[in-house]
This record gives C-alpha cells, sequence and structure tokens, in this order.
C-alpha cells in the first residue's frame, strides 16, 4: 500500500478540504501548481480489478485485468483523469501461446520492492485456464512500462490450489502480502495474510484471515477476493469482494487496530454486512475488485470496478464491461471509511461543506435543497458545465440524474428539470462561492435552507469536502 504524507488531522477531517471548489490542484514537478481535470466515470472502459496508486514520483500507476485475460498492461498518467487515456497504457507481457501461464492471466498489480519494480498477477495453464496460480516477475529497469521484465518465479502459497488478486502492504516496516485462496478440500475461496520474507516466500505461516458465511458473501459462489489495505486513523481497514462476479459482487471489510499483531485473527473484525454494493439509483452493478489511493489534493479515493448495467448474457466473468471508476472516500464520525454507494457515470462529485457550519453539508431533501448532516449519497454533486454556457456551472445531485440545482423566482433552490431557464440552473463560482447567473445573489444558507439572494461570510461560501 503506498503510504501519503498525510496529516492525522486532515484524516479525521474527512480526508481533505478545500475552499477551491471542485479543482484540484497538482504538482506538475516543476514546483508550480496546476489544476487536475475531475475524472469523469467510468474513468477507463473496460478494465476490471484496477489497482491505481500514486507512486512517490507523483505518477499514477494502473494496472488491471483486461477482457481478453491475455496481457500485462500498465497506465501511466500525471492525473487520475488522465488514465482514460489509451495512450496512457503499455503491454509489459503477453501470456505464452501454450504451457504454463498460457491461461487466464487475472489482476495484475506492480510494487516498488526496494526500488525495484515487481508484478504479481495470477495465471492459468493454456491445458487448463482455471488452474490459475500467482507468479512473480520484476522489472529490470526503472521503467515499468518500456524496460524488459523477466519471471522471478511462483508463489510459494500454503496449498497447490487456486490462488488469486495478491496485493502487497506495508506496516510497522513490516511488508505482507494478502491474497484470495482455495482451501483443500473446501469450496469457494478465502483471504490469506502474510508477513513476506522474500517477494515469493514468507516469514511466517499463513493466517486464513476470511471465510465466506455471510448471505451476501456466497451469492452462486462462495468467494472472499481481492484484498486491499487501508491505513487511517489508527486502524487498518482491508476490504475484499464478494460473491460471483455480477450484480451481486460487493464489498465487505475487515477491521483491525493499527498497534494489533495482525497474524492474530483475534485482532480482527469482520463487518456483518456489506459495505458498498449495486446501486440501482445511480446505475451501477457488482461494485468490487476494489484498491485505494489519493488525488491529485491527496485525498482519499475508492477505486473499483463496477457495470453500467444489471443482466448479463452468458457468464458474468466473460462480459467485459466491467470498467474502472473512481470516487471520494469519506470518512464516519468514528474514523472507519463510508463507502457511500456507487456515484454513477458522469464527473466525480464533490461535497460542498458552508464555511460557517462544518460537518453539514449541502444536500437534498427529496427535491428540496437544505443544508444539514446526514447520509453521504444526497450530499453529493456532479458539478457540471453549466447551462448557460461558458463559465458557468449546473450541480447535479447524483440521486437525481438528469436533474439540476434550480432557483425559483422566490428565491428557495430546488431539484429541478433541465428545461426552463437556463440561466436560473446556472451559477459562476468565485472561490466557494456560487453566483446566480442573472442575478447579483449568490447561494447561502438560512435556517437550513438554502436560498439564492443578497449574503456574505461563512453562509454564503461552500469548501469542497
Ligand atoms: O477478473 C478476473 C478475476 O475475477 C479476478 O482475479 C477476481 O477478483 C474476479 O473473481
Amino acid at each position: 500500500m503506498q503510504d501519503f504524507p498525510i496529516s492525522r488531522r486532515l484524516m479525521l477531517a474527512g480526508a481533505g478540504a478545500t475552499a477551491l471548489a471542485g479543482c484540484a490542484t497538482m504538482s506538475t514537478g516543476g514546483g508550480e501548481s496546476a489544476a487536475a481535470p475531475i475524472p469523469v466515470n467510468p474513468v477507463v472502459q473496460q478494465r476490471a480489478d484496477a489497482q491505481v496508486f500514486r507512486h512517490t514520483d507523483g505518477n499514477y500507476f494502473m494496472m488491471a485485468s483486461v477482457p481478453e485475460y491475455d496481457r500485462l498492461i500498465i497506465r501511466k498518467s500525471r492525473t487520475i483523469a488522465g488514465l482514460a487515456d489509451p495512450a496512457s497504457e503499455a503491454v509489459i507481457w503477453r501470456r505464452p501461446t501454450s504451457g504454463k501461464m498460457g491461461g487466464h492471466i487475472w489482476a495484475p498489480e506492480l510494487h516498488d520492492i526496494d526500488g525495484v519494480w515487481h508484478c504479481y498477477f495470477s495465471a492459468g495453464d493454456s491445458g487448463d485456464r482455471f488452474h490459475i496460480r500467482t507468479y512473480v516477475m520484476r522489472c529490470k529497469g526503472k521503467d515499468a512500462q518500456h524496460d524488459p521484465w523477466e519471471m522471478v518465479g511462483q508463489l510459494e502459497a500454503p496449498y497447490d490450489t487456486f490462488n488469486l488478486d495478491s496485493s502487497i502492504f506495508t506496516h510497522k516496516g513490516q511488508r505482507y502480502l494478502m491474497w484470495a485462496q482455495t482451501v483443500p478440500g473446501v469450496s469457494g475461496t478465502s483471504v490469506f495474510l502474510a508477513p513476506l520474507a522474500t517477494p515469493l516466500t514468507f516469514a511466517k505461516t499463513p493466517l486464513r484471515l476470511t471465510i465466506p458465511t455471510f448471505d451476501w458473501e456466497i451469492q452462486k459462489y462462495r468467494v472472499n477476493e481481492a484484498p486491499a489495505m487501508l491505513h487511517r486513523n489508527g486502524r487498518l481497514f482491508m476490504a475484499y469482494s464478494a460473491s460471483a462476479t455480477d450484480d451481486r459482487y460487493c464489498l465487505g471489510l475487515m477491521t483491525a487496530d493499527e498497534n494489533a499483531d495482525l497474524m492474530d485473527l483475534n485482532s480482527w473484525t469482520k463487518s456483518p454486512v456489506p459495505v458498498f454494493v449495486s446501486s440501482p439509483e445511480t446505475g451501477v452493478y457488482g461494485p468490487g475488485h476494489n484498491s485505494f489511493t489519493v488525488d491529485e489534493q491527496g485525498r482519499d479515493l475508492l477505486v473499483y470496478h463496477g457495470r453500467d448495467y444489471k443482466e448479463i448474457t452468458g457468464d458474468s466473468l466473460y462480459d467485459p464491461n466491467r470498467h474502472t471508476r473512481v470516487q471520494r472516500l469519506y470518512y464516519k464520525a468514528d474514523g472507519s471509511p463510508d463507502f457511500g454507494i456507487p456515484v454513477g457515470n458522469g464527473e466525480v462529485p464533490d461535497r460542498f461543506s458552508p464555511a460557517d457550519m462544518r460537518g453539514a453539508f449541502l444536500r437534498h431533501d427529496g427535491d428540496r435543497i437544505i443544508v444539514g448532516g446526514g447520509d453521504i449519497p444526497t450530499s453529493q454533486f456532479r458539478v457540471k458545465p453549466g447551462l448557460a454556457g461558458a463559465g458557468t456551472v449546473s450541480l447535479e445531485p447524483i440521486l437525481a440524474r438528469g436533474k439540476v440545482l434550480r432557483r425559483m423566482p422566490d428565491g428557495s433552490v430546488v431539484v429541478g428539470s433541465l428545461d426552463g431557464d437556463p440561466q436560473a440552473a446556472s451559477f459562476v463560482r468565485r472561490g466557494g462561492t456560487f453566483v446566480a447567473v442573472g442575478t447579483e445573489g449568490v447561494l447561502h444558507h438560512v435556517g437550513g435552507n438554502v436560498r439564492v439572494g443578497p449574503a456574505r461570510g461563512g453562509a454564503a461560501s461552500f469548501i469542497v469536502s
């Protein structure tokens, strides 16, 4: 897991807040800062199982499964949005036409191990595409996309059984591997954990960390796989994926104190319910196989794949449209991650907190626009190009696709249609202020309601949170 020099205070504040409404600033390497484009979901078409991380050199790297399951690719970009560019992708290896590793190639991850790029991936054989085992390759140069790679070998897993979805994180100076594997004689897969001694061997006997037992973990197949680690607010949060790769695919969560013995099963608590599931309201199905990273401002991002339709013809494993998606990751008052819901296609949404009422957010209650506390989805708005044209924006609630915040003649603000006066649904952003196009009024809150009119100060200044 890539550790980021982010202050604990910032984390508890919910991974960063800035008065820059909706634009991300990034270092361009020369010390100057430039605005990073807001990513648009799905960020990368037909790339499943995406690992996205920001390396210490400021570049974003991405590995993922391709629909053909026949090669290893790496994408590299200075911005999250730049990963959408097919030109950011390079093929670093293709499976052999026969023999070992000539079958399915799944869920690769790129990791910097003592300054050398390593790739962990799972591969079947040409004679049995599902004889899936884990292999490690090493880059012979510093350019992971273009320098040659060599095989290190096969992971010395605890059993000679189906094993996949390896991921590495470092904690208290110790590098750990977590992966999914079938226990001999037991159907399904569990997530295992062990400290690494070398890239292929373990320093301790692996721990079987999760077993699919809840109903939401055993839909069609008994699956716990695709572990991803997040270290925030004094705890380790391991997200993992469960059930078949159709619309029932979802995320579960294991939690441990950062000072606990990670190799003691009693250190871990398993959520009895999934933390991230399909969302018919926003049109995302089968969200899973996640990774964690930060955006250009250092704010936590959840990366995952998901389809934008529910019904699948044939085996979901061969449906190519598990696209890579990203969204902001927020936190509950106790410091644990609140995954919310998959936000759906379109610009990655933001949340807006009044400068004079932090912890409250611009949100909608039905068609009313208010300021207050509550769940995440009703406070997530896409900042879209404004209906009134260049230089203006319109705000689309993620739960009301195709609708926008609209100013009414009496100054109230509602969730309204795209039809009607475009100026009444458009704003000009000045720092944290939203100036209503066609008036001198600004968006502000009064008594919990949101209005457009003369206002100044914290009630009229919204901080992107
Ligand atoms: O996408 C191929 C495989 O399907 C992944 O390795 C696994 O996480 C999922 O079940």
